[in-house]
């Protein structure tokens, strides 16, 4: 993550801007840590400001906030850079490069969507392929050249990846491509029923020893279920014999089942874990399941909103760091950042246990909205909000 320490920190009156960047206020939290609210183009984050006690004295660390980061991580940089250049700070260390030419550009991240536009933006016109945790893409672009008559959802958690899989779909002039940064246990619901041919889970994560993060489960295969066409397949490979034999029991816990077991089957495309798995001589096991039923369509979802005001001072006098539970999801409000009277931010978490979002409530006047962006409505994230709701008591 882009950071940049000094020792040297006088705010400056908000709101400012430098090189393009617009810092439009800062907010305070009673730990003494800052959150900035930074404009670049359409895209709005934070910088966090944290002050730090040292043996030699007082230093600040600037760093993207990371619940609000964007991508390109060249956006961030350049906020850092225009940060202390509006401070004068004199760095005692950086971690943020020098521009660049030849750096990817924020138009060439295009085929990164939001979350929201998967809710409602993707056009099902076209036959749909979808990849769990596509790393460095080998088997995702191999798929994109092979039919370009096919969407690829690429769906990946880690950033490094990402950029490379996008860098590579320009370089390759790949235009079937769309990526989601998402957590692939929950994304599934966002698409729309009976569409999808292929799902292509290729060496998964086995988290032998942290089993609820694995992304075969009984609720993504029932989700998978829904997604697939009939004939549609959601296909497992793995080097682990744990993680297979997990997987089979979790299929068969399903009441009636297609599905194929290949042991050792070369691909077209191997994947560099592949690669490294095949030089240490590891068995590689595929299970591919297929789907046999139509379902129905994807339930509609209500947007998640305030609709009735909530003033940022009886937010503050209600604010304490607690944990509200319900049976599959929760609330956690974290801290709480005043900007002014009017106004301020609370950092929380919400949703599932196994899937928490962090988010941040914004408070302007009397409105509230979720910060950078909306919260997806599905079931878990619609029952926090409710919690929100009835603990501001609105
Ligand atoms: C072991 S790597 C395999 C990468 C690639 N499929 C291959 O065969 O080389 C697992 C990948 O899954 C991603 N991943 C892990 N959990 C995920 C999740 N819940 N949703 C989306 N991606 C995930 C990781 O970031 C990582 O890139």
């Amino acid at each position: 993550m882009p950071n940049i320490q000094t020792r040297n920190y006088t705010p400056v009156a908000l709101p400012a801007s430098c090189d393009g960047y617009t810092f439009e206020a800062r907010a305070k939290s009673a730990r003494g840590d800052e959150l900035i609210l930074t404009r670049y183009r359409d895209k709005r984050f934070l910088l966090q400001v944290i002050p730090r006690e040292k043996k030699n004295g007082k230093d600040y660390l600037i760093k993207a906030e990371k619940i609000t980061r964007v991508s390109p991580v060249t956006i961030l940089q350049g906020a850092l850079r225009a940060f202390a250049k509006l401070h004068r700070l004199e760095l005692t260390f950086s971690n943020v490069e020098p521009k660049k030419e030849g750096i990817v550009h924020e138009a060439d991240f295009s085929i990164l969507k939001s979350i929201e536009w998967f809710d409602t933006g993707l056009s099902y016109d076209k036959p749909l392929l979808v990849e769990v945790g596509f790393g460095s893409g080998r088997h995702l672009l191999y798929q994109a050249k092979q039919h370009p008559d096919k969407r690829i959802i690429g769906i990946e958690i880690h950033r490094p990846s990402i950029e490379q899989v996008i860098k590579q779909c320009k370089l390759q002039n790949l235009d079937n491509v769309l990526i989601a940064d998402f957590d692939a246990r929950i994304f599934l619901q966002l698409l729309e029923s009976n569409k999808v041919e292929r799902i292509f889970v290729h060496f998964p994560v086995p988290w032998d020893k942290k089993p609820h993060r694995r992304v075969i489960s009984i609720p993504f295969i029932e989700e998978a279920i829904r997604v697939l066409a009939p004939k549609g397949t959601l296909e497992l490979r793995t080097d682990s014999e744990n993680y297979f034999h997990y997987s089979f029991e979790t299929f068969n816990a399903l009441n009636r089942y297609d599905l194929q077991i290949r042991k050792n089957h070369a691909l077209p495309v191997s994947s560099k874990y592949e690669d490294r798995w095949k030089r240490m001589e590891k068995n590689i096991y595929d299970l591919i399941f297929m789907n046999e039923t139509e379902s129905d369509p994807k339930p509609k979802r209500i947007p998640l909103v305030f609709d009735r005001p909530i003033p940022f001072s009886e937010a503050k006098k209600r604010f304490e760091n607690v944990t509200i539970k319900g049976k599959d999801h929760f609330v956690h409000f974290e801290t709480l950042y005043e900007i002014d009277e009017k106004s301020g931010l609370i950092r929380l978490s919400m949703g599932a246990y196994e899937k928490p979002e962090h988010k941040f409530l914004l408070f302007n006047e009397n409105r509230v909205q979720y910060f950078p962006k909306q919260t997806i409505s599905i079931n878990q994230n619609i029952a926090s909000h409710n919690i929100i709701k009835e603990y501001f008591h609105v």
